[in-house]
């Protein structure tokens, strides 16, 4: 277990990039229920600088909505809440890329989060592509944030899948090289987001704290937020 968690300390221990503030400005419409009253439609939880980096990076960058159903996050929350509520939240690592958090892993599930974890896997990965082990649980407090960073390529291979429990949540993504390049991702509660290839190699990715957290300028509430994140393994 502890090799484990250095293992995700090391996927966050990295430089960090700030990107320059953005906002798009596409419309919102009924679509998505979420926690903070926001509807968007399924083909416009992705903006962009430019509707031609949005189509570019199709593919790369997926959210899907209610991936679980509430009584699926319940059951996730009953096998994680007791682990995480042992540990304090960390706010004062100034080096890590993560403020307000704590994390566990978990290689083993009750019968739904199980089945879960193979619908994620199945929608997610390749056939027969070797996973990094046990699934990175992370709980960000509701003044948690993620800085932008890029995930261990030493570690992790081409493709990042994530669940939201809790909270909406906004992902900004800012091309490493090329910081007039974003894209953000609304990511409601009971979400799935999937980010591979470029979207993960050449972009730093981030999710906003509370007082930044807008999507096509509107407010996303950003309350304590839970992400379970699948990685596979380098090649
Ligand atoms: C990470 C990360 C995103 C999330 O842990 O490296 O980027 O959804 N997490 O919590
Ligand atoms: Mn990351």
């Amino acid at each position: 277990m502890r090799l484990l968690i250095t293992v995700a300390r090391r996927i966050h221990k990295r430089p960090l990039y700030t990107p320059t503030s953005c906002l798009s400005s596409a419309a919102s419409c009924s679509g998505a229920a979420t926690n903070s009253g926001l509807q968007f439609r399924d083909d416009q939880l992705v903006s962009g600088s430019t509707g031609e980096l949005v189509q570019r990076l199709r593919g790369q960058v997926e959210v899907r909505t209610e991936f679980i159903s509430e009584e699926e996050e319940g059951a996730l929350m009953k096998e994680l809440e007791p682990g995480l509520r042992k540990k304090r939240y960390e706010f004062d690592h100034w080096d890590d890329a993560i403020h307000g958090y704590r994390e566990t892993e978990r290689a083993q599930w009750g019968a739904v989060c199980e089945g879960v974890m193979d619908r994620l896997r199945a929608v997610a990965f390749s056939e027969g592509s070797p996973l990094l082990g046990p699934v990175h649980v992370l709980d960000l407090d509701k003044a948690g944030y993620i800085k932008p960073h890029i995930d261990s390529v030493k570690f992790c291979g081409s493709t990042i899948a994530g669940l939201s429990l809790l909270s909406d949540s906004v992902m900004r993504l800012v091309r490493k090289d090329e910081p007039a390049e974003w894209l953000n991702l609304f990511l409601p509660r009971r979400s799935l987001y999937i980010l591979r290839d470029q979207a993960r190699y050449k972009f730093t990715h981030e999710i906003l704290k509370d007082d930044e957290s807008l999507f096509s300028g509107q407010r996303v509430p950003r309350h304590r937020r839970i992400s379970v994140i699948c990685r596979n393994l380098p090649v």
